[in-house]
């Protein structure tokens, strides 16, 4: 948990979030909140990840993630591995996490050393929207939290994905979406609606959730499926796609849109 005390949560809410508006709006604050770089200003959004993101990464994982043991599991942007230790649990036969920061990169490499040497997890430096390591339908799950908001063009990001996923594979994004702009091009992906409508054009099943957790952690699940075969429909959403958010939606109240 991030705050035990309703006060004192809203106090941190109501003096930190301006301050962290403010920041991420500016070009070094957006830049570095893309992909964190040496100095104060990459510490800085580390420390604005750490509290955002820690507890809402775990949470997607454990909620909307649904890996099955022995699965292939792509990470994009797992920036300090929040989601990392979670998605280990599911044990699968390996975990990728695609991240362009090498700050980034030099912690996970330290934090996850032994995951590594195991030959369960793999850090890779590209930028995702060229995963050429990876065969065409080898994936059963490509996941990120608070990643989509930079990938531009996102329609290449999403063909891509596409791609190496598996036929009955899914997409999960975690996303502050209910945020709304942030006054910086830099982001460019914050509108749930338009996300969706650019993962049907890809050709993915989608569904999205209603807000998830409260305060800094609350986030919303966009989760698509790659069919198993043509769409016959582009709002559709295949059964097992909508198990997984139903179960979901119990744990979180959650309402689901088609
Ligand atoms: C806002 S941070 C989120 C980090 C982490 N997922 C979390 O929730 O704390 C965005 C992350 O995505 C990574 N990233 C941004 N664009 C990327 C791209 N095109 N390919 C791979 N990683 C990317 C950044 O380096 C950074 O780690």
């Amino acid at each position: 948990m991030l705050c035990c005390d309703d006060q004192l949560c809203g106090l941190r809410q109501g003096v930190v979030l301006p301050l962290v508006m403010r920041f991420v709006a500016t070009e070094t604050g957006a830049r570095n909140m893309r992909a964190p770089e040496p100095g104060i200003f990459g510490f800085v959004a580390e420390a604005i990840m750490a509290i955002a993101n820690q507890q809402s990464a775990a949470d997607m994982v454990d909620i909307y993630l649904d890996a099955q043991p022995a699965a292939t599991i792509v990470e994009l942007g797992p920036g300090a591995g929040y989601s990392i230790r979670n998605v280990l649990r599911s044990a699968p036969t390996k975990l990728y996490g695609i991240e362009i920061s090498a700050n980034f990169r030099d912690k996970l490499s330290s934090e996850f050393a032994t995951e590594i040497a195991e030959g369960k997890y793999e850090i890779r430096a590209e930028d995702a929207i060229n995963m050429s390591f990876l065969e065409d339908d080898s994936v059963d799950r490509v996941f990120g939290m608070n990643v989509i908001y930079f990938l531009d063009p996102l329609d290449a990001y999403l063909n891509e994905i596409k791609r190496v996923l598996k036929p009955g594979g899914k997409l999960v994004w975690g996303g502050k979406f209910q945020v709304g702009g942030v006054g910086h091009h830099a982001f460019k992906n914050l509108d749930l609606d338009k996300c969706s409508a650019a993962m049907r054009e890809a050709g993915f099943d989608v569904a999205t959730s209603s807000a998830r957790l409260e305060g800094f952690a609350a986030y919303q699940a966009l989760i698509g499926e790659k069919p198993t075969a043509p769409l016959t429909s582009s709002a559709s959403i295949s059964p097992a796609a909508r198990q997984a958010v139903r179960r979901a939606s119990v744990a979180s109240t959650d309402q689901w849109q088609p």
